[in-house]
């Protein structure tokens, strides 16, 4: 570890996963645990850079010498605070997994289900691509997506990095328990926006952080 890779950087990184409210007491979720956002947030530090994290985890412990921490819940919320610091930022990380959609509607008291009631539908409407949107407005700034896939993990990374305008994808196989969600390893493919493809064998999502912000440490010289 270089401790000054990154220095004068500002990072951002978005982790966990966002949850979309139903009623007071419901949500939709998804099962990111955070973890892989957080060694992100954690390695960038230990390299020097500024590091802002952005986190629907708030249960996480706080990884040393951050610059900040923004804790949202919900898509929206977190491209706002996303949105909020992308011109100062150098280096984005969309480690977090974002809700693709959301109720149509929040009900402000808890929906109650009716004497013999064997169904309920439930209507839900897109969330914004943050991401997408990002990689529209990006000037200088280096940004890395995350796909979690369970099938077909390569086209549909493939697919993902062009049409988010990402300069780095990585993609992470989350059908087995051993690695990816919730472990705390990971077996992960770099993609990046020239075409190269790179495996990295199972291990630490703190040795993945490393061997990725230093690839784009080198690349960004
Ligand atoms: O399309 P998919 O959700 O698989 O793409 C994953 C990547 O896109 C992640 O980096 C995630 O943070 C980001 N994303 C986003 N906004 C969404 C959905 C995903 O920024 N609404």
């Amino acid at each position: 570890l270089t401790p000054q890779l990154l220095k004068d950087q500002v990072v951002v990184v978005t982790a966990g996963g966002t949850t979309e409210p139903l009623d007071p007491v419901r949500f939709i979720g998804n099962r990111s645990s955070g973890k892989m956002g957080y060694a992100v947030a954690q390695v960038a530090a230990m390299l020097g850079a500024k590091v802002i994290l952005i986190s629907t985890r708030p249960e996480l412990a706080v990884p040393a010498q951050l610059e900040r921490v923004i804790y949202v819940q919900t898509a929206a919320e977190l491209q706002g605070a996303v949105q909020a610091v992308y011109d100062q930022a150098n280096i984005v990380v969309m480690a977090a997994a974002v809700a693709d959609f959301k109720p149509v509607q929040y009900a402000p008291q808890k929906i109650k289900k009716q004497v013999n009631q064997t169904d309920f539908q439930l209507n839900l409407t897109k969330n914004p691509d943050i991401l997408a949107a990002l990689g529209q407005q990006k000037t200088t700034q280096f940004l890395v997506g995350f796909a979690a896939e369970t099938n077909d993990l390569l086209s549909n990374a493939q697919v993902k990095l062009a049409a988010k305008q990402v300069d780095l994808l990585v993609a992470n196989d989350v059908s087995q328990t051993d690695r990816g969600f919730n472990a705390d390893d990971n077996e992960v493919t770099l993609l990046w926006a020239d075409g190269t493809t790179e495996k990295l064998p199972l291990t630490t999502k703190v040795t993945i952080a490393t061997q990725i912000l230093t690839r784009i440490a080198q690349v960004q010289k």
